[in-house]
C-alpha cells in the first residue's frame, strides 16, 4: 500500500522529485504556492495522512498532531522549529525533523546585506537614482554610516546574539570588513569563548557598545521580546539593528517607537512579529529596509532544504530514524512503535 505525505504547501521540485521517485502519495493541502491552507483543510489533510512536510508558515499544535493516531513523523522544511509544537509531539511519540546547516551561510550573507544596505542607505539611494533626482555628485548626497573602520579609523563594533551556526558564519563575515565582535548566547557562553573572533558579552554590554546588534536566536519563550524597550534603550543612537532569526524576538511597537524617536539609527528586518502582518508605522519609516522572509532563499539553499526535508520525510514514513530528527528519544517509546506498527 502507498504511502500518503501530507504537503501543507508545495516545496520546491527537488524535494518533490525524492518523493515521487520513492512512489510517495503526495496529499496537498493548498494547491497555490503563495496561499496558506486554511486550518480546516489542514485538518482535513492530516487525516489519514502518514506523515507531514510542512512549512514554517503552518502551526502544527497539539490539537492537529492529535487528528492523526497514524502519523509516524513531522518533516519541517526549516531549521526553525516555533511553528510544532515538538514537546507535543514528542509525548504523541511522533519524530519531528528540521533541515539544519544548509541555510547557514545565505542566511549569513543576507543579515550582512541588511546591515550594509541599511548603514549605507542603498535602497532609498536606488529609488532616489531611478526617479531622475541625480543630478549632480554632492559632499552630503547620501552620506550613511562606515561598517569597518573609514577615516576616523575606528574599527566597528558587531553584537551578535544568538551563537548558533548562522551566528558564527555572520562573525566570519565581519572578520573581512575590520570589525570587532561581540557575541551573547544564552545557553552557550562556552562557544563563544572558544571562538577565534568572537568576544563574550552580558546581553546589556553588547547593545551597549556595538555599533551593529544582529539576531540570530531560535523562537522559544525565552527569546521571545528579547529585544523589548529597555534593551533598544540600551543601544547607540547610531546604531543598526539587523533580525534574520524570528520576528517575535522584537517587539516590534517598541522598534517602531525606537526608530520613530530617533533612539536607535536603523534596522534590517527580514522577519516579523506577526508575519506577513507588519506593526503599524514600520512601512512609513525611511530608516528600515523591509525584506519578505527571504533570509534562505537562493535556489541552491531552498533546493537543499527541500531535499534534506523530502529524505526526512521518507525515513519518518519508512519507520526509519530520520537524519535530523531533533527529539530521537521518540524511537524507544511505546506511543511511537504502536504509530508504527498500526497499518
Ligand atoms: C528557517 O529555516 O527557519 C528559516 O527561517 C527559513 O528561511
Amino acid at each position: 500500500m502507498t504511502q500518503t505525505l501530507l504537503l501543507t504547501r508545495p516545496v520546491p521540485q527537488a524535494g518533490r522529485e525524492i518523493l515521487e521517485g520513492a512512489g510517495v502519495t503526495l496529499r496537498l493541502a493548498v494547491e497555490d504556492p503563495e496561499s496558506l491552507p486554511s486550518r480546516e483543510s489542514l485538518e482535513r489533510g492530516i487525516q489519514g495522512a502518514d506523515a507531514v512536510l510542512s512549512l514554517l508558515t503552518e502551526s502544527i499544535d497539539e490539537e492537529l498532531l492529535r487528528v492523526a493516531p497514524g502519523l509516524r513523523g513531522v518533516a519541517n522544511m526549516a531549521v526553525g522549529l516555533d511553528n510544532v509544537d515538538v514537546a507535543a509531539a514528542t509525548v504523541l511519540g511522533i519524530p519531528v525533523s528540521n533541515t539544519p546547516g544548509i541555510l547557514t551561510e545565505t542566511t549569513a550573507d543576507l543579515a550582512f546585506a541588511l546591515l550594509l544596505v541599511v548603514a549605507r542607505r542603498i535602497p532609498r539611494a536606488d529609488r532616489y537614482t531611478r526617479a531622475g533626482h541625480f543630478r549632480a555628485w554632492g559632499p552630503e548626497l547620501f552620506v550613511g554610516l562606515d561598517l569597518g573602520p573609514g577615516a576616523d579609523g575606528r574599527a566597528k563594533t558587531l553584537g551578535i546574539v544568538g551563537f548558533g551556526r548562522i551566528g558564527q558564519a555572520v562573525a566570519r563575515r565581519a572578520v573581512g570588513f575590520g570589525m570587532r565582535v561581540l557575541a551573547h548566547d544564552p545557553g552557550h557562553r562556552e562557544r563563544v569563548e572558544k571562538d577565534p573572533v568572537a568576544r563574550w558579552a552580558e546581553l546589556d554590554e553588547l547593545l551597549a557598545g556595538s555599533d551593529f546588534v544582529s539576531l540570530h536566536v531560535p523562537l522559544y519563550a525565552g527569546t521571545r521580546h528579547l529585544i523589548g524597550p529597555a534593551e533598544l534603550g540600551r543601544m547607540q543612537r547610531t546604531a543598526i539593528l539587523v533580525n534574520t532569526s524570528r520576528g517575535p524576538v522584537v517587539d516590534e511597537r517598541a522598534l517602531v517607537e525606537a526608530l520613530r524617536a530617533g533612539r536607535i539609527a536603523g534596522a534590517g528586518l527580514d522577519v516579523y512579529e506577526d508575519e506577513p502582518a507588519l506593526a503599524p508605522g514600520l512601512v512609513e519609516l525611511e530608516n528600515t529596509v523591509l525584506l519578505p522572509h527571504v533570509g534562505s532563499a537562493s535556489r541552491s539553499t531552498r533546493d537543499g532544504m527541500a531535499r534534506a526535508a523530502a529524505e526526512n520525510a521518507l525515513a519518518h514514513l519508512r519507520g526509519e530514524r530520520a537524519p535530523s530528527c531533533v527529539n530521537p528519544e521518540v524511537y524507544e517509546s511505546e506511543a511511537y512503535r504502536l504509530r508504527v506498527t498500526r497499518r
